[in-house]
């Protein structure tokens, strides 16, 4: 099975799916990491030289080409869910997780912001308002995750029940 972490920067997926791959004992794939690998470029260049959209088309194709293991964890970047029909994709191929945070916690999280070219030069007040709009614009993506959990203090083993269970009876789960 494909578990694939949804979410807005700064939530923690790369470090959650680390974590539930090593209590489950299988692969990680970061998707952002592979474009990086693939495209040659870092994220922060990949935009500078195709823009935005450049960026979103070929996060689309290596998202539906990657060659997956049977079962493994994706980390997905924050805004992939939110473009073409990818939340559908990730939903007809695997379990989708969505790590809920709110705007003021997810700016404590984001001081490294160098590498993520849409908040770079940002200061905390303009990242506070930018995330508060775009998470607004994109709650509507993330909410068609099949499992939506509070990743503020959440450890893995708590994801992994939710995780468990919701495999286990296969109905929409929240919780908080
Ligand atoms: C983006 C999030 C980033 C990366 C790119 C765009 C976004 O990934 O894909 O900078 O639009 O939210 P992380 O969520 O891993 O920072």
């Amino acid at each position: 099975m494909k578990i694939f972490l949804i979410g807005y920067m700064g939530c923690g997926k790369s470090t959650k799916a680390k974590q539930l791959a090593h209590r489950l004992n299988c692969p990680v794939i970061d998707l952002d990491a592979e474009i990086v690998k693939q495209s040659g470029k870092s994220i922060a260049a990949f935009f500078e030289a195709f823009g935005e959209s450049g960026f979103r088309d070929y996060e689309s194709n290596m998202l539906k080409t990657y060659p997956y293991p049977e079962h493994c964890i994706v980390a997905t970047g924050g805004g992939l869910p939110c473009f073409f029909d990818n939340m559908e994709w990730m939903n007809e191929n695997g379990v989708t997780i969505y790590l809920q945070m709110e705007p003021g916690q997810l700016v404590s999280r984001l001081h490294n912001r160098q590498k993520r070219p849409l908040i770079k030069d940002l200061n905390d007040e303009e990242l506070l308002e930018f995330i508060k709009v775009k998470l607004e614009e994109r709650t509507v993506f993330y909410k068609k995750a099949r499992l939506i959990v509070n990743a503020f203090d959440l450890d893995a083993e708590h994801l992994e029940k939710m995780l468990l269970n919701f495999t286990q009876n296969s109905t929409p789960q929240t919780s908080d």
